[in-house]
């Protein structure tokens, strides 16, 4: 008989493509189960004092969500668990309300537009100012982050002086949001570059990193504070799932998301997060393989006549692909390449027979999409843009589909 050690982030025992088969599994005792149960109690024996039971109430913390959210530790070398939330969104918005009122969000126009959408009310409601820049220019980032730390200081020195207490530089200056490759342009960020300016200068760095997944791209090690997920997508990895989580650097970062979690009740379910845990179990595999479909058809896609631009952090002469080589270990499976028109683009996803035309990403089928056909996309995305989700059917038939639909 002998029992499991829980992996402690920091020094991780197994490469990352045994630990997500690993990680988050019961203690190995005769006549355990290989896998952990669904536990669905709402409620957990505890006396005395409630905040020194493990679990009291399945909205704070539950067995459901522990080896799940253990397994997201170890993954993202977090020295801590992960913090699970009912979808992306939900811990995407957590993340975003820690940013005080005064300061500054600085976050990439291209970001996944449920995020910056999200941003703009929290900072409407919480009263602190969205900068968007081009997270690919780092300079410029630079320069957005520096600006800010003149405007707060600049607001706190007016309170001051008008006798009134403030803001920001109590809890920092705000934050930088980071989504490298952001979602759809595939643009690359300098994101350890980005992580050391942003610190130096007092703000949090958050990264999204649902493209990348940590087999890819852990941004804890690259000097992140905070790493979010869509579980929904490839953690997940089978589109029947909406699901999302949220790791830190610190247990004073842990325990503000998890406070965040508790009081707004933007909770997981327990079925959700086994079918999750479950998916990650052959996240390596899935990932090798949508990676390698997704490289060939990026390289043929380059070579059509009839697409204007492919962007993919794989190609040679991809903008993003000097720095996705350097802080990545693999370049991914979305594609974005443009046609000439929104009537082409449109075109192109109707015909497919093989992809499906569905939003959404990181599952095992191949889904394909215009993304302007979101009202809320930003106005700078291309018209004839479309995302490709790479999945792990067999290479010629999806790029035959392709070809066909682009003829
Ligand atoms: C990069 C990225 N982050 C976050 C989200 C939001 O996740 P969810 O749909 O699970 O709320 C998405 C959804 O598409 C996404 O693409």
């Amino acid at each position: 008989m002998t029992s499991r050690e829980p992996e402690t982030a920091a020094s991780p025992k197994f490469a990352p493509d045994t630990l997500v088969v690993e990680t988050g599994r019961p203690p190995r005792t005769d006549g355990a189960s290989v896998n952990p149960p669904i536990d669905l109690s709402s409620t957990f024996v505890s006396t005395g004092d409630i905040d020194a039971s493990p679990y009291a109430y399945a909205r704070f913390d539950t067995p459901a969500w522990s080896p799940f959210e253990e397994a997201l530790g170890s993954l993202e070398h977090s020295a801590l668990p992960g913090l699970v939330f009912g979808s992306g969104l939900a811990a995407i918005s957590a993340v975003i309300s820690l940013v005080p009122a005064g300061g500054t969000l600085v976050i990439p126009t291209h970001s996944y537009q449920g995020a910056l959408a999200s941003a703009e009310q929290i900072a409407h409601r919480q009263g602190f100012d969205l900068v968007t820049v081009d997270i690919a220019d780092t300079e410029a980032v630079i320069a957005a982050l520096d600006e800010a730390s003149t405007r707060t200081a600049a607001a706190d020195a007016a309170a001051a002086s008008a006798g009134e207490g403030r803001v920001g530089s109590e809890s920092g200056l705000g934050m930088l949001w980071i989504e490298s490759p952001t979602n759809p342009m595939l643009e690359v960020a300098d994101v350890p570059a980005l992580t050391t300016a942003a610190r130096d200068r007092g703000f949090l760095v958050t990264v999204d990193n649902t493209f990348a997944t940590p087999l890819l791209q852990t941004p804890l090690d690259l000097g992140a504070d905070i790493v979010v997920h869509s579980v929904t997508k490839y953690l997940a990895g089978h589109s029947d799932v909406v699901l999302g989580a949220a790791l830190t650097s610190s247990v004073e970062l842990r325990e503000r998301l998890h406070t965040e979690r508790s009081m707004r009740g933007a909770i997981a379910g327990p079925f959700e997060v086994w079918l999750a845990l479950r998916g990650l179990r052959t996240l390596a595999v899935r990932l090798d393989r949508a990676q390698a479909n997704a490289q060939a058809i990026a390289e043929r896609l380059t070579a059509h006549a009839g697409v204007v631009e492919t962007r993919y952090p794989g190609l040679l002469d991809d903008p993003g692909h000097a720095r996705a080589s350097e802080q990545m270990s693999g370049f991914g499976a979305i594609i974005a390449f443009t046609v000439d028109t929104a009537e082409k683009a449109t075109a192109i996803a109707e015909a497919v027979r093989l992809w499906t035309p569905a939003t959404s990403l990181g599952g095992v089928e191949s889904l394909i999409e215009r993304r302007r056909r979101h009202p809320s996309e930003p106005v700078t995305v291309p018209e004839g843009l479309i995302r490709l989700s790479v999945g792990i059917e067999n290479l010629e038939d999806l790029w035959a589909d392709l070809e066909a639909a682009l003829g």
